[in-house]
């Protein structure tokens, strides 16, 4: 299987490349600046490109060059909480440069990077599976705040769901994953589970994704998100 995830440098991306190249996979691991962890992979079935997916000249051809033709499985893992501090995202404080920031790279981001390999997802008849949060979920939502955050996954959701309808008949099937309340950066390791158990999870969630309907939101435990 070819697999290609995004911001596989850490957190959980990072999980995602070490259970797939176990599994036998080759992986395409993406990575914004800094390879972190991957530097210290040693496995030739990893593949490593150096991409931000909020750039669109970076995310060119040449730079999809090094992906194979057919692509099995995308994870649309990358994003970005925004300001973390107190109150950062509140009502009162958050801003238009942040709405922004957050939504190129949670939404707009794996949309941009959909595009440019659904060809390849296509010839595999492969799955895109992307990354939101349960934090994008309406109904979920009862303690408001979190707005760039919040609005960003939600449209995530709708991105999704929409690509999950016109890419059905192409063979490809689209799933959106909430992945637990994580042990990583993003969450200043105060998560509920560790990256292992999300993606032990989420794995087992794409493998069975046919059991979801389209564009379905699925958490790592296997239960889908009411959103
Ligand atoms: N942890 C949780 O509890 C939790 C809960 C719900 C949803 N999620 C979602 O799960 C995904 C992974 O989260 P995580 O906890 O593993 O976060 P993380 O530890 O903060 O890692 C985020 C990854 O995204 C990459 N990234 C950020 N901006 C990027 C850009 N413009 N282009 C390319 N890569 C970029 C980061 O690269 P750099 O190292 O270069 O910054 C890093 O590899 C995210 O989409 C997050 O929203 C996480």
């Amino acid at each position: 299987m070819n697999i290609l995830i995004t911001g596989a440098n850490r957190g959980i991306g990072l999980g995602f490349v070490r259970h797939y190249l176990v599994q036998g996979c080759d992986v395409w691991a993406t990575y914004r600046t800094d390879m972190g962890s991957l530097a210290d992979i040693d496995e030739q079935r990893l593949h490593t490109l150096q991409w931000d997916i909020t750039d669109e000249k970076k995310c060119s051809f040449l730079d999809v060059a090094g992906v194979p033709e057919q692509l099995d499985l995308l994870i649309n893992n990358a994003g970005i909480y925004g300001p973390k501090k107190a109150h950062g995202q509140s009502f009162e404080t958050v801003s238009a440069a942040t709405m922004n920031e957050v939504f190129d790279v949670d939404c707009v981001g794996v949309l941009r990077v959909s595009q440019l390999l659904a060809s390849r997802v296509i010839a595999a008849r492969g799955v895109i599976a992307n990354m939101s949060s349960k934090m994008g979920s309406n109904e979920d939502n009862t303690s408001g705040g979190c707005y760039a955050y919040r609005a960003a996954k939600a449209a995530l959701m709708i991105v999704s769901r929409s690509m999950a309808i016109d890419l059905a008949p192409d063979g490809v099937r689209v799933i959106t994953l909430h992945p637990g309340w994580v042990s990583t950066d993003m969450t200043d390791n105060s998560g509920l589970i560790d990256v292992a158990t999300s993606v032990a999870g989420l794995s087992s969630v794409i493998e069975n994704i046919d059991n979801y309907e389209p564009g379905a939101f699925v958490a790592f435990d296997g239960k889908s998100v009411p959103f």
